[in-house]
């Protein structure tokens, strides 16, 4: 078996946490007389709680001190703690137990590649943390994605080579950082956003692993 780790982004991949995400960023904007829309969340992904306030700024065209920005960052992530305090297994999206179940059987090492910083809690609101040998998260980079950081200390962590790693992402950056490591890239979602991509499924609803993970 020449590939050996299978690396998983959080949010978007396993949980659907991008509409807790939106949702705060929402009901910030609105303190700044702004309107995010979907479209512009769709290019939050991936992107750090840091870098996704600067964007949010720019598109408002509105200046901020730098306290003023930490204040927001706090508010935003105070009400985003807020709405994941309620997260459950139930919201594990379609077909990802039975994908991990089935990489654990035929012997992947399984790590976690966030930019959230915070993973762990809805690792274990969900559940999802038994399955995983090794945790990088936002709390462990310098960098963001599309930086291959997150990635490469996952393959460190789990003690094997970058290019015997597979990366499942749903955001253009995560893509791109994947390859940036070296590694095989799987996207999740759309075709369109993830042209990086080695392989791209819509979701895991059905996906054997021993079909998907024949290169
Ligand atoms: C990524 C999300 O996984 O984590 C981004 O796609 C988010 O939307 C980023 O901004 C950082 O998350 P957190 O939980 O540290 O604010
Ligand atoms: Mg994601």
């Amino acid at each position: 078996m020449k590939y050996k780790a299978c690396l998983f982004d959080l949010d978007g991949v396993l949980v659907d946490t991008a509409i807790y995400h939106f949702q705060a960023w929402k009901t910030l904007g609105a303190n700044f007389g702004y309107i995010l829309t979907e479209a512009q969340n769709e290019q939050l992904k991936g992107v750090s709680r840091v870098a996704s306030l600067d964007r949010i700024l720019a598109w408002a065209n509105k200046e901020a001190t730098q306290e003023q920005k930490n204040a927001w960052l706090i508010e935003k992530n105070d009400h985003y703690l807020q709405l994941i305090s309620h997260m459950n297994p139930g919201e594990i999206l379609p077909g990802v137990l039975l994908f991990l179940e089935d990489i654990q059987k035929l012997g992947y090492r399984i790590a976690l590649g966030s930019a959230s910083k915070n993973a762990q809690i809805i690792l274990e609101k969900t559940g999802l943390a038994t399955y995983f040998d090794a945790i990088i998260d936002g709390n462990h980079v310098s960098k963001s994605k599309p930086d291959p950081e997150v990635f490469l200390k996952g393959a460190e962590a789990l003690q094997v080579s970058p290019e015997t790693c597979i990366v499942f992402e749903d955001a253009e950056a995560g893509v791109e950082a994947a390859k940036r490591a070296g590694m095989m890239a799987i996207g999740i979602g759309d075709a369109h956003v993830l042209h990086q991509a080695d392989k791209i499924i819509p979701n895991f609803t059905g996906v054997l692993a021993s079909d998907l993970l024949k290169f």
